[in-house]
């Protein structure tokens, strides 16, 4: 069974798969045995983020996820009014198969939620954020989902190029859906643009640069938004790489093969979106965004409010922002 989605004005359909979703649902949790944590960060950088892998064989969730679903953690305890703690949603980065290659182990990217409270500047530490990272091998934790029916890839993989714009922990999704393309062996031309502050703080960057290496259609592009580019060039977000490196991006872009996916910082898809009306016309960009002409005529004055109303990404769009 599939469900069929419709697609932007002049692609074809997108068909995206059907998916089991809220098999364990959060106030009845199943126990997932972490089998790995690791930094994926350089050691020198400023913040801790971390991969961790959950075995979930025995569960209903054993085989049951896909790539760009997201499962619940629910830490134990309760929270400041002695309520237990709400399940929090982690987005699988396990391709399809899971990390065992059998369905039975996915992962998740964590990174640490630290900071200041904002009225007495006391030290603030994420609850479920700081649980998970802090979990050891062997220990138990208390999952639900799958959840997540829309953040896919189509049915027919090698029906399709892909761009895939991440910021952060956002890159989370693309590293199974990146593992379920590659491993599916489709011609599908795939972009990865991946924004942090400095290259300290890049996610699985020896990874992609090793599937580049490995498979030409695949590139992967970094944005540094607080030094210098890797190859020089001024800091950026990763809107800019669109115009950047438009030799590659245009040519993507305007065939009408293209999905977008975009996944991280709240507010990174309107820079996205500006800058999409600033390099395609015509029927190029209504693959992407449909606006009356006014609205177009004058892009930087968009504003995130304006998303979803007058500016409206189509179907071949694909959003998780946070
Ligand atoms: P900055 O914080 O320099 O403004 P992380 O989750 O590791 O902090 O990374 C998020 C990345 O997304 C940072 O490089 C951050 O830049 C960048 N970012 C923040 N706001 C936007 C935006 N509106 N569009 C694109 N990127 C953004």
């Amino acid at each position: 069974m599939s469900t069929p989605v419709k697609s932007g004005k002049t692609g074809g359909g997108v068909i995206l798969p059907e998916v089991k979703m809220h098999l364990v649902r959060p106030n009845a949790p199943v126990k997932g045995v972490v089998v790995r944590s690791e930094r994926c960060t350089s050691p020198k950088s400023a913040g801790f983020v971390r991969h961790v892998d959950i075995d979930v064989s025995g569960t209903p969730l054993e085989g049951a996820f896909r790539a760009g679903q997201s499962f619940g953690v629910i830490p134990p305890g309760e929270d400041e009014r002695g309520k237990p703690h709400k399940v929090r949603l982690y987005s699988i980065a396990a391709p399809t198969r899971g990390e065992d290659g059998a369905g039975k182990v996915l992962s998740t990217t964590v990174k640490r939620t630290i900071d200041e409270h904002w009225d007495d500047h006391r030290l603030f530490l994420g609850v479920a954020s700081n649980y998970l990272a802090d979990l050891q091998e062997g220990d138990e934790v208390a999952i639900s989902g799958p959840n997540g029916k829309r953040f896919l890839l189509p049915e027919n993989l090698g029906g399709h190029d892909y761009i895939f714009i991440a910021t952060g922990t956002g890159i989370a999704p693309f590293r199974g859906m990146l593992l379920d393309l590659l491993e599916a062996d489709c011609a599908s031309k795939i972009l990865l643009i991946m924004g942090v502050p400095y290259a300290t703080e890049l996610l699985y960057h020896d990874f992609f640069l090793q599937l580049q290496e490995k498979h030409e259609h695949f590139t992967y592009l970094t944005a540094l938004s607080r030094q210098e580019q890797e190859h020089g060039g001024r800091p950026m977000y990763v809107q800019q790489r669109l115009e950047t490196d438009r030799e590659i991006v245009l040519p993507m872009l305007s065939n009408d093969r293209t999905l977008m996916y975009i996944c991280g910082i709240a507010g990174m898809e309107l820079g996205i979106f500006q800058e999409l009306a600033r390099l395609l016309t015509g029927e190029s960009l209504e693959q992407y965004l449909q606006c009356d002409p006014q609205t177009l005529a004058d892009e930087t004055s968009w504003s995130r409010r304006m998303i979803g109303r007058e500016i409206k990404p189509t179907e071949r769009v694909f959003l998780e922002v946070y």
